[in-house]
């Protein structure tokens, strides 16, 4: 599941592998967080060799929560699920997802995620570049406007009390960056299927994605 940011993504993807009894795996996740490990040890972003230096400092995984039983990701033993999803984060991520080493560090352990299979996983290479021969590719969207207000809203909901201009520019500044890179750009995948959101509710959404998901597999 590739598309846009703040459309939904994530949390279809979610119920859709619950409904499913799959594995969800949240690659934006994997990206936010070696980006909160550069920002934690002062590593320049800009300086692309000082970052590549560092990946191998740089351990991810998907652990277990007992405090909410939810699975989150895990940088280096530590789980830093709130800690990624500040706007400081966020809008540094899409610069740190542009430096080739660090995709290839990502994509290489999502496609060791994905040898089971029986996963769903979302990002925005998923269909193009990570699995180019999923069973089934959706590419999520919603108007910029639709999807700033349900992301402020969450963020709220978690405690952050966010402007909806600044978080409307990040969104719009991140998908401006995210399909312009050089490496692996946000793009549909030509056999991708294309979901819009931006009148659905969330329910309507998940009823959507879970009927081509058993049409097709
Ligand atoms: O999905 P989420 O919005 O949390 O992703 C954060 C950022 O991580 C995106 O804006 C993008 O820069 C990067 N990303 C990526 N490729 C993926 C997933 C996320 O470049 N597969």
């Amino acid at each position: 599941m590739d598309g846009h940011a703040g459309c939904g993504k994530s949390s279809t993807a979610k119920a859709l592998a619950n409904k499913l009894d799959y594995i969800y795996i949240d690659t934006g996740a994997m990206y936010r967080a070696v980006t909160l490990y550069l920002l934690q040890h002062n590593i320049p972003i800009d300086n692309q060799q000082e970052v590549e230096k560092e990946l191998s400092n740089v351990h991810l995984s998907f652990a277990h929560n007992p405090s909410n039983g939810r699975k989150e990701i895990e940088l280096n033993g530590m789980i830093v699920e709130e800690q990624i999803r500040t706007l400081n984060v966020s809008s540094k991520v899409s610069k740190v997802s542009s430096i080739p080493a660090v995709r290839h560090f990502l994509v290489e352990q999502q496609q060791a995620m994905g040898k089971q299979k029986g996963i769903v996983m979302d990002g925005r290479d998923i269909g193009t570049v990570v699995f180019p021969d999923a069973e089934l590719k959706i590419f999520m969207t919603a108007s910029a406007e639709v999807r700033a207000k349900r992301r402020q809203l969450e963020m709220e909901e978690k405690g952050q009390k966010v402007a909806f201009e600044d978080v409307l520019n990040d969104l719009v500044s991140r998908d401006k960056e995210d399909s312009s890179r050089a490496e692996s750009p946000l793009k549909k995948a030509d056999d991708a299927i294309e979901v819009d959101t931006s009148n659905c509710t969330f329910e309507e959404q998940l009823d959507k994605v879970y009927q081509l998901a058993i049409d097709a597999i």
